[in-house]
């Protein structure tokens, strides 16, 4: 893949960003937010140490794309606690041969999400198997690494990373509202508000009708995925299900795998550097899915184990910008499942 000299610029930007390290004397681009609850983790805690003394018995999980990475921890840790996971793959081998090699109890089953039938499926499968889901981890995704490439008319990486998790989630959403207390743990990321078009969603450019930057697109679907955790949060009463986003950090998972040239010589070797390991990585979310301490909180942003607040602009929280996206999206793929929530 050809990267232009802006492209590498926001990829070393970005990874130095990821860091979540304050340059000095610079502003604090995120601070906790303090008008929620605030637990001990921090960027450094895993996802063993975030779970220590909850017990999982009883409860069920999902988790999607569990065969590499961020979500093949989450399953583990979410497994080690004693939930039952179903754990996604993009075929059934991949699920499960990850399931296997988790020690408790784990489901595998098939997704691919740039194929809505398959996600229309999977959700069929778990609700065959399931009553009700307490924890909905949608963690699957594919990175800025990629060619423009359209699917079903639409640019992919806003199609993998969101639609195909919107249509999940949907079609799995009256499972997680029947269970006691549901939570959907959002996978977004930093990009989401440092590497946007200036709209946020440029909804004029979803369609590949102006210039393809792979690194606008990949935050694009990004703040797709906190603005769909913004709108089911107004959806849903927080008493009973909660929607919340996180942004995982700068993680060693595969998610460089088609990183080529410098870029991907920097990402893959030097960059290692600076980045979490996946018990890290996975902590942020594990945290979210199960601490007590956040009961009831939805429509938060979580980074490094912790709520917080964005203090560079961003539409990470744009009520009027979730509302439009929403309405677009039921336009794209509110065909493949039932809506049972107002707009
Ligand atoms: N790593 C980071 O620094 C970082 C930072 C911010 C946010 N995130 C987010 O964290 C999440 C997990 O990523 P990761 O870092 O763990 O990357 P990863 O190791 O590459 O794992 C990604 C997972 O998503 C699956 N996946 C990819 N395309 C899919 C598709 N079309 N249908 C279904 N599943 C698909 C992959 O399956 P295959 O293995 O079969 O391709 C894999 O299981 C992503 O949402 C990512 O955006 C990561």
């Amino acid at each position: 893949m050809a990267l232009n000299r802006r492209q590498f610029l926001q990829a070393s930007t970005a990874t130095l960003a990821s860091t979540s390290l304050v340059a000095c004397g610079g502003e604090e681009p995120v601070v906790i937010d303090t008008s929620l609850p605030v637990g001990p983790f921090n960027a450094y805690s895993t996802a063993e140490e975030v779970t220590s003394g909850i017990d999982l018995t009883g409860k069920t999980a999902l988790v999607t794309g569990c065969n590499s990475g961020i979500g093949y921890e989450t399953m583990r840790v979410l497994a080690l606690r004693g939930a039952h996971v179903f754990g996604t793959g993009r075929t059934l081998e991949k699920a499960q041969k990850a399931c296997a090699s988790v020690s408790g109890k784990t489901t595998p089953v098939a997704l691919e999400l740039s194929d809505f039938d398959s996600c229309v499926a999977c959700a069929r499968a778990v609700a065959a198997q399931t009553d009700s889901l307490d924890i909905l981890i949608p963690n699957a995704g594919i990175g800025s690494f990629s060619d423009f490439e359209l699917i079903n008319g639409i640019e992919k990486i806003f199609v993998v990373n969101y639609l195909g998790h919107v249509v999940l989630t949907m079609n799995l959403l009256p499972l997680v509202q029947a269970a006691e207390r549901g939570r959907i743990v959002h996978v977004g990321s930093q990009m989401g508000y440092k590497s946007t078009p200036e709209a946020g969603i440029d909804f004029d450019n979803l369609r590949g009708e102006a210039e393809f930057d792979a690194f606008e697109a990949y935050g694009r679907s990004k703040l797709a995925n906190a603005l769909f955790s913004l709108k089911l949060s107004m959806m849903l009463d927080p008493a009973k299900t909660t929607s919340n986003v996180v942004h995982p950090g700068f993680v060693d998972s595969n998610i460089g795998r088609n990183a080529d040239g410098i870029i991907g010589f920097l990402y893959n070797t030097v960059a290692d550097l600076i980045k979490k390991d996946v018990a890290e990585g996975a902590a942020t979310q594990v945290y979210v899915a199960t601490n007590p301490l956040l009961e009831g909180v939805s429509g938060a942003y979580f980074e490094d184990c912790n709520p917080v607040r964005i203090n560079i602009p961003n539409h990470v929280f744009d009520v009027e910008l979730a509302n439009r996206l929403w309405r677009e999206t039921q336009e794209m793929v509110g065909s493949y499942y039932s809506g049972t929530l107002s707009a």
